[in-house]
């Protein structure tokens, strides 16, 4: 299938081809990042515009888009509320470095739709991990991060770890890390509460570093019980608690820690919170406000080291305002999560009546197929059981009729403005795909056992 797929792909993509040929004269890998040539088709599809849920190639092929820019676009492409304060405050200024009226109601509505009382800007989710994680430790004065094995928190070198046989070593594949990141990181199994008290009890933890459910090695929901037995932990042994919410904000309105009643320290979102424009936010509670303001008094003058230049800026401002204020919804909320729900039903059935071995995940608006009966408890069980190509192949077979899921992985996520059409569509496209695949595979794939 990946062979007749990869055909059809070229085929259609003359246009994509020739830049993606021009492009590696100057781009390492062809592309502005380097990831990008990684989506498992022969070559970088190159797009001419995205609006709403759709994507338009610059052979003119035209997708519906589930894959949304990795959630960065979670609320639709271009959402006209936040095109309209971008375009706007273009012309009132790019950066300043000073707040602006768009600074003030941005902090008024992230209280109010997150439930934490205090906020700080930075460029990408990556910058504001590793921000939490430099307050944590300044206001704990403790060296240490706990995270859990398989976990993407962006580009933060102190989560790039992995637990292998017992052991936190740095992530295999990572390139140019000279530090030994196990000094530092603690890392456990998601869903096991024995370790992370064993770990936390040598009281040198200074955070935990967390999605609610693990969307980045599969999914792997939490057990029921498992977060709010997490933060009691957190609590009891004075390690603070900052959940990152950058994929998870699909949950509901105020994220998976407001729909499931959590109490983090620290919550985190970035992608999507400005309807795609790059910015990211953290929030705190008042306790680490003042921890964190009477820590800036008594310390020494100089750099904080915590903070970039542009973030915070006027652009970034205006587009989360108008995100917050017009986009991010209670009923925008609504629609995503009738489409997953839609979805959902669709491929479960699918999985029943073809009694396939796999399943089905969900948080909120975003869904992932599993290739295992069994959904994962921990991360390592995801990622051990992934089969390795045939995503590769689900994947090209729903692009090659107009339907763009995420590469890496299967997550299908629904904006406000998916419509149930195409939900449709893609859930027929797997049942085809299904079809095809046991065709392919012959008499011993036609095997309903
Ligand atoms: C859970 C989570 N946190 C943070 C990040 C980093 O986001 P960014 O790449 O925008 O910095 C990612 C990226 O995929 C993520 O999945």
């Amino acid at each position: 299938m990946l062979e007749t797929e990869s055909a059809a792909f070229v085929s259609r993509h003359a246009r994509s081809h020739a830049l993606a040929g021009r492009g590696k004269g100057h781009w390492l890998a062809g592309v502005p990042m380097h990831w990008m040539s990684d989506w498992g088709t022969p070559f970088p599809m190159h797009v001419a515009a995205a609006q709403g849920a759709e994507l338009e190639d610059v052979d003119g092929n035209r997708y519906a888009d589930f894959c949304l820019g990795d959630t960065g676009a979670m609320f639709g492409h271009s959402p006209p509320a936040v095109t309209a304060a971008l375009t706007a405050q273009a012309r009132r200024g790019l950066t300043t470095m000073l707040p602006g009226e768009d600074a003030t109601v941005a902090g008024e509505l992230l209280a109010a739709q997150f439930g934490l009382p205090f906020w700080q800007m930075a460029q990408t989710a990556s910058d504001a991990n590793r921000s939490v994680i430099r307050w944590a430790r300044a206001i704990t004065r403790r060296p240490a991060i706990l995270v859990f094995d398989q976990c993407y928190h962006g580009m933060v070198d102190d989560a790039f770890v992995r637990l292998e046989a017992g052991t936190v070593r740095n992530r295999p594949g990572l390139v140019g890390q000279a530090t030994d990141l196990a000094v530092n990181t603690r890392c456990v199994e998601f869903n096991d509460l024995a370790a992370v008290e064993s770990v936390l009890k040598a009281r040198d933890v200074a955070c935990i570093l967390a999605e609610p459910v693990m969307t980045n090695a599969g999914m792997v929901l939490p057990d029921p019980g498992f977060l709010d037995a997490l933060g009691r932990l957190a609590r009891r042994h004075q390690t603070l608690l900052a959940i990152d919410e950058t994929h998870t904000l699909s949950s509901g309105i105020g994220g998976y820690s407001r729909v499931a009643r959590l109490e983090p320290d620290f919550f985190i979102a970035g992608k999507a919170v400005a309807g795609g424009f790059p910015c990211a936010v953290y929030g705190f509670t008042a306790e680490v406000e003042e921890r964190i303001r009477g820590m800036l008094a008594s310390k020494p003058p100089g750099h904080s080291g915590i903070g970039t230049t542009l973030a915070g800026n006027p652009m970034a401002m205006a587009a989360l305002r108008a995100c917050l204020e017009h986009v991010m919804t209670p009923a925008a909320y609504t629609h995503m999560l009738a489409m997953a729900e839609r979805l959902e039903d669709g491929l479960e059935q699918l999985v029943d009546a073809e009694r396939l071995p796999w399943h089905v995940q969900r948080v909120g608006a975003r869904l992932e197929v599993g290739f295992t009966r069994e959904p994962p408890r921990t991360g390592r069980q995801s990622i051990d059981k992934l089969p390795s190509l045939l995503p590769d192949a689900i994947r090209l077979y729903l692009l090659n009729r107009g339907l763009l899921i995420t590469p890496f992985h299967n997550m299908m996520l629904m904006s406000p403005v998916t419509p149930a059409a195409s939900v449709d569509r893609l859930a027929s496209a797997w049942a085809q795909c299904v079809n095809e695949l046991r065709r392919i595979a012959g008499p011993a794939g036609t095997s309903k056992s």
